[in-house]
């Protein structure tokens, strides 16, 4: 037998193969499904930004620079301009990433050294599941914080023997399950607390520009010594398939990160580059995408009202997070509604230590006629 990592084996039982599973025999059962489980919106990519992407296609496509295309980065420092009012270095201060899952899992690496005594990294739990995972595959020692109810993680309330073994700190904000937003104040006290113990601050801010309310800040208005922004198209332009997001702050830390990033090779073609130039130079789709989200949430906050389920925090993201009903938990009211072919997360998918449990997570991703049609099959059963 092949000696293999084992981290394989003791990280694979993943909880959604078993609803997958579920989700098969409800289907051969001739049930419609409607599925609330996978945060990948059914809503096409713009047009505007398909088109980019062909044309993008040349006679020759070589390697693409790990630094992605001047015209990418000069397209993003112009987006967080707009959008956060930072004025960021295109050429120091950004790097495109395939995507923000494999910058989460890799990002660890700039930081830990598996022989030393600090290589803790520290996170949101719940939270998303890959925070975890990049920095066991590192080496690392993965603390996961536990959340209060207002789901903000304050990292500055850590006991301090454990902030000075920690090497890089994870925020999510907006944050995946709870849909929860940090606030400047906030984000400057999490800045001020990685500065003083000389941590890595990283915000993973993939929903910046999905919410209902007021628009979420960055971290990156807090400060950008030692801190790093984690953004993505996946959810704001509807390019799950494109792989493609970037990394922005510190200087050092980018041509670092840079450095790192050459070694596998991780750089997204430049077809996928063009594509997300054009998205990260337009706002308008984002606009209209964002109105789409909000009329499904607003049609479930209002039939959840109606019936007496507390659907908390989830002020932006794709996400609800819906508390269990009594007589329940996460599981079993997953399970229990699945029967009837609505499908969502059990909200300890997203914790290590238990957290979650008291909740499941519904992705706002069928179309808005899906959503109406699932909540009169929900009526039926919860009504
Ligand atoms: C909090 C968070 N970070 C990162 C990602 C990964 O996004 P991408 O599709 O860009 O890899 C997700 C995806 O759901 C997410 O929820």
């Amino acid at each position: 037998m092949p000696r293999l990592n084992p981290l394989l084996d003791q990280l694979a039982e993943y909880p959604m193969v078993e609803l997958e599973r579920r989700k098969r025999a409800v289907a051969a059962r001739g049930l419609p499904l409607y599925d609330f489980s996978v945060g990948d919106p059914v809503e096409p990519t713009p047009l505007f930004i398909r088109q980019a992407l062909k044309d993008g296609v040349k006679p020759r496509c070589g390697y693409p620079s790990i630094a992605g295309t001047p015209g990418l980065r000069g397209a993003i420092a112009d987006y967080l301009g707009r959008r956060f009012d930072v004025e960021v270095n295109p050429d120091t201060q950004i790097l495109p990433t395939a995507g923000a899952k494999e910058a989460v899992f890799h990002t660890p690496l700039l930081v830990i050294d598996p022989a030393a005594e600090d290589k803790a990294v520290v996170f949101p739990d719940p939270g998303y599941p890959a925070y975890q995972r990049g920095v066991l595959f590192a080496g690392g020692e993965a603390v996961a914080v536990p959340l209060s109810g207002d789901h903000i993680f304050r990292p500055w309330l850590l006991p301090a023997e454990l902030l000075r073994r920690t090497r890089m700190i994870w925020l999510n904000t907006p944050h995946n399950p709870s849909g929860a937003v940090t606030d400047l104040d906030d984000l400057r006290r999490a800045v001020d607390v990685a500065q003083r113990y000389d941590i890595v601050l990283v915000c993973d801010e993939a929903y910046a520009d999905i919410y209902h309310d007021a628009p979420p800040p960055s971290l990156l208005q807090a400060g950008t010594q030692g801190v790093l922004v984690l953004h993505s198209l996946s959810k704001r332009s509807g390019m799950t398939g494109y792989r493609s997001g970037f990394l922005a702050g510190d200087p050092a830390l980018i041509a670092r990160l840079r450095r790192l990033r050459s070694n596998p090779g991780l750089a997204s073609p430049d077809f996928v580059n063009a594509a997300a130039q054009a998205a990260w130079s337009d706002d308008g789709h984002v606009v209209q995408r964002r109105d789409l989200f909000r009329a499904k949430r607003q049609a479930l906050l209002d039939f959840f009202d109606q019936i007496g389920i507390d659907v908390h925090l989830s002020q932006a993201t794709i996400y609800l997070w819906v508390r269990v009903p009594a007589g329940f938990d996460d599981e079993s009211w997953a399970a229990a509604l699945l029967d009837h072919g609505v499908v969502v997360s059990p909200g300890r998918m997203f914790g290590v230590n238990g957290a979650g449990r008291g909740y499941v997570r519904l992705a706002l991703v069928p179309s808005l006629d899906d959503v109406r049609a699932a909540i009169t099959v929900l009526r039926g059963v919860l009504g």
